[in-house]
């Protein structure tokens, strides 16, 4: 995609029945404009994947998948693969702190769902950032390094482009506790770096990188301005629609300063 677009993620975590979820899709549709410079994605609960992509008009929404499993089929009670949702989702939420840390995600886990989206043609969001106690510890930048370079392991240069990376400092998802925009440009500016170091400035320079954690639609506008910033991984403000639609504006009017 497009590095001059942006992109906004609406993750609605484990929120709306299938029914309300539809219902809250027609109303987003009302509401949101359609711009040529904004890809606006919907993360549902799987569940409601398959009504929604028979609803959804792809020029306007594309959808993600929160979390799938890795291989594509099996023995493997109670889990959806990357396969099953081909065709069904254009996008798929990897390594999300709430996956990693409720769930055990492991390092190992996050590599391969790297691998199997792209394998099954959608396009994985790496989401990456440090705990709390990790950023007390002055380790924030360690930890972005290490779940950048395990996630991407056996990500090769011809692949990258399909890869965003969202950076989620975990101390600020959900608390209303936000990162400032200071801390954001030196966590984004040390992932481009090491994407720059291993896979060379060409590659790495198309990379999307979002920012997600606490993002309203006041402190949008800040987050999308910063030099590095493509978009936005939204959780609780994305299950409003007002707040939701005047996010998506805010990236279209940053598309427009930079034009
Ligand atoms: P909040 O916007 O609710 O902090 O959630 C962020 C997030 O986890 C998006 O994936």
């Amino acid at each position: 995609m497009a590095k001059d677009k942006k992109l906004i993620i609406g993750n609605w975590k484990m929120n709306l029945s299938v029914h309300d979820a539809s219902l809250y899709l027609h109303t987003l549709s009302e509401r949101v404009k359609s711009h040529r410079s904004v890809e606006v994605v919907i993360a549902p609960t799987t569940l409601a994947l398959q009504t929604l992509s028979l609803q959804v008009n792809l020029r306007q929404f594309k959808l993600s998948a929160q979390n799938f499993y890795w291989r594509d089929s099996g023995a493997y009670t109670g889990e959806v693969s990357a396969t099953q949702l081909r065709g069904i989702v254009s996008y798929g939420l990897v390594g999300h702190s709430e996956r990693r840390y409720v769930f055990h995600d492991t390092d190992k886990d996050i590599r391969y769902k790297v691998q199997a989206a792209i394998r099954n043609g959608m396009r994985p969001v790496l989401c990456i950032g440090e705990t709390a106690g990790e950023r007390a510890m002055g380790e924030t930048f360690d930890v972005l390094h290490d779940q950048l370079l395990t996630g991407l392991a056996n990500v090769t240069s011809d692949e990258l482009d399909q890869v965003v990376i969202a950076y989620e400092p975990v101390w600020a998802i959900g608390t209303g506790d936000n990162a400032l925009p200071g801390d954001v440009t030196q966590a984004v500016t040390a992932i481009r770096r090491q994407l720059k170091h291993l896979y060379g400035a060409k590659v790495a320079d198309d990379v999307q990188v979002l920012y997600g954690g606490s993002v309203t639609a006041s402190s949008a506008a800040d987050y999308l301005a910063i030099e590095g910033v493509d978009g936005l991984l939204v959780g609780g403000a994305s299950l409003k629609a007002d707040e939701f639609s005047t996010i998506i504006e805010k990236a279209f009017e940053s598309t427009k300063k930079k034009a």
